[in-house]
C-alpha cells in the first residue's frame, strides 16, 4: 500500500511516557501538524504527570485500551523499554498505526524481519528516529567537510566518556530493562547510547564494508556490567576509515542537562580538520564546532548545541514527513537494520579477537 500523506493535522499518541517522553514531547507541543488525542502507560503516575500538558488527550494503561476505546489514532510515538520494541511495535502495527520507534531498533536481525515484515502487511510506515543526524553541529561538520574546505578526506574519530555524576535522575525502573539487555549482550555503551554513534557514521560517510572491535567490561557488581573500556574501528565502502573510544570515568562529574555522556566527532581533512567538541552534556565548554584550515581556527558560536533541539528537529521531521511524504525518514526500518548490522559486525569481531567483519556477513 503506497503511502498517503495526511492532508489535516496527524492525530497521534504517545506509547510510553518515561524519561525520553520529556526530550520527544518537544516536537509536538506548539505543532500544527500534529494533534495528540492519546497517552498511553501502565504506570498511573506517570499518565497523571504527563496528562498535564495534553489536558484534552484521553489517558489509557495500555495500546489494546486505546484502540479498542474507538478514539482515531494514525500515528504513533513509541517510547518503550528496549526489551519490548519487538513485540511492541508488531502490537502497534496491528491496530494500523505508523510507528515512530526509539533507537535501538532490537537485538537481532530475525527480529528486525518481524518487525519490518510487520509493517509492510499493515501497510504502514516503520521510522526508527535518530535525533543525532538532527544536532546542528554534526550537520554543519557534515557540510563544512562536504564543502571540501578542510580537503580530502583522511579519516576521523569519535569518542565517548561514561561519567558517573551529573545529569538528570534516570528512574530505577530503566535500569532494570537495562539490566536486560546487558544478560543479552547488548550494552549501554555500544549498543543503547553507541547506536547513535554506529548511525551518525554511516550518515557521515556511507556503508561500512568493515568491522574491527575490541569491546571489554567493566563490573560495577549485580550484574551490572558496562561495555567498556572498547575501541572499534571501521572503514567505509567510499575508504574512508573511522574509529570510536568508548570509556568509563565513573567520578568524573560532567555537567549536562540530561545524560552524562562525554562526546566528539573529529573529521580530519588533507588541508584541516573540524571538531564537534560536545553533544549530550556540556564537557567541552568551547563552540560546539571548530574548523581550523591553513593554520586559522574558526568557532562557531550561534548553532543551535542543545541535545534536547535534536529530539525536537527530528520529530518535526516525522511530522512533516507523515503530512508531506517528502524527503528521507532518517531513519526507515531498513535503513536502521543497517545500524543494526554495524553492530553486529562490532560484535562478532570482538568475539573473534577483532578480525574483519563486512556487516553486510553478519547473522
Ligand atoms: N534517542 C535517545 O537519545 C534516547 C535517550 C533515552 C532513551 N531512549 C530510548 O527511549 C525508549 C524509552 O526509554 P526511557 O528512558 O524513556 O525509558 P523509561 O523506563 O523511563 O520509560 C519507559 C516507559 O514505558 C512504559 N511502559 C512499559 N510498558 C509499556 C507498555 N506495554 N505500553 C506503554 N508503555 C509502557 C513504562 O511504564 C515507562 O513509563 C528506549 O527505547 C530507549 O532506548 C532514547
Amino acid at each position: 500500500m503506497a503511502f498517503v500523506p495526511y492532508d489535516r493535522p496527524v492525530r497521534a499518541a504517545f506509547i510510553g511516557l518515561g524519561r525520553v517522553y520529556d526530550l520527544n514531547v518537544l516536537a509536538y507541543t506548539g505543532n500544527p501538524d500534529v494533534e495528540v488525542v492519546a497517552l498511553v502507560d501502565p504506570s498511573e503516575e506517570r499518565r497523571a504527570q504527563r496528562q498535564a500538558d495534553w489536558p484534552e488527550a484521553a489517558a489509557f494503561a495500555s495500546a489494546a485500551e486505546l484502540a479498542a476505546s474507538g478514539i482515531e489514532v494514525d500515528a504513533v510515538e513509541a517510547l518503550l523499554p528496549i526489551p519490548l520494541h519487538v513485540d511492541g511495535v508488531i502490537e502497534l502495527f496491528g491496530y494500523g498505526w505508523h510507528v515512530n520507534l526509539q533507537k535501538p531498533m532490537c537485538n537481532d536481525l530475525l527480529d528486525a524481519q518481524r518487525m519490518l515484515d510487520a509493517a509492510k502487511s499493515s501497510g504502514r510506515v516503520l521510522r526508527v528516529m535518530e535525533n543525532y543526524l538532527f544536532y546542528e553541529p554534526l550537520i554543519r561538520l557534515k557540510s563544512v567537510f562536504e564543502s571540501g574546505e578542510i580537503g580530502t578526506i583522511a579519516g576521523y574519530h569519535m569518542k565517548m566518556v561514561g561519567s558517573g555524576k551529573g545529569g538528570w535522575d534516570v528512574p530505577w525502573s530503566s535500569f532494570e530493562w537495562q539490566l536486560k539487555q546487558i544478560k543479552r549482550g547488548r550494552g549501554i555503551m555500544i549498543f543503547d547510547d553507541g547506536w547513535h554513534k554506529l548511525s551518525t557514521a554511516i550518515w557521515l560517510f556511507g556503508p561500512v564494508s568493515q568491522v574491527r572491535a575490541w569491546i571489554g567490561t567493566t563490573s560495577f557488581g549485580h550484574g551490572i556490567d558496562i561495555d567498556a573500556p572498547a575501541v572499534i574501528a571501521w572503514e567505509h565502502a567510499n575508504g574512508v576509515r573511522g574509529v570510536w573510544d568508548i570509556t568509563l570515568a565513573p567520578d568524573l562529574y560532567l555537567r549536562s542537562d540530561y545524560y552524562t555522556n562525554d562526546e566528539r566527532w573529529e573529521v580530519t581533512g588533507s588541508r584541516g580538520f573540524a571538531r564537534v567538541n560536545r553533544c549530550t552534556g556540556r564537557g567541552i565548554q568551547q563552540p560546539s564546532l571548530e574548523v581550523y584550515v591553513d593554520g586559522e581556527m574558526r568557532g562557531y558560536h550561534a548553532l543551535d548545541d542543545d541535545w534536547a533541539s535534536s529530539f525536537r528537529d527530528s520529530g518535526r521531521h516525522w511530522l512533516r514527513w507523515l503530512r508531506t511524504g517528502d524527503g528521507p525518514l532518517l531513519w526507515s526500518g531498513e535503513e536502521a537494520v543497517d545500524v543494526l548490522r554495524f553492530a553486529l559486525a562490532a560484535y562478532a569481531s570482538s568475539a573473534s579477537d577483532g578480525i574483519g567483519v563486512s556487516p553486510s556477513q553478519v547473522i
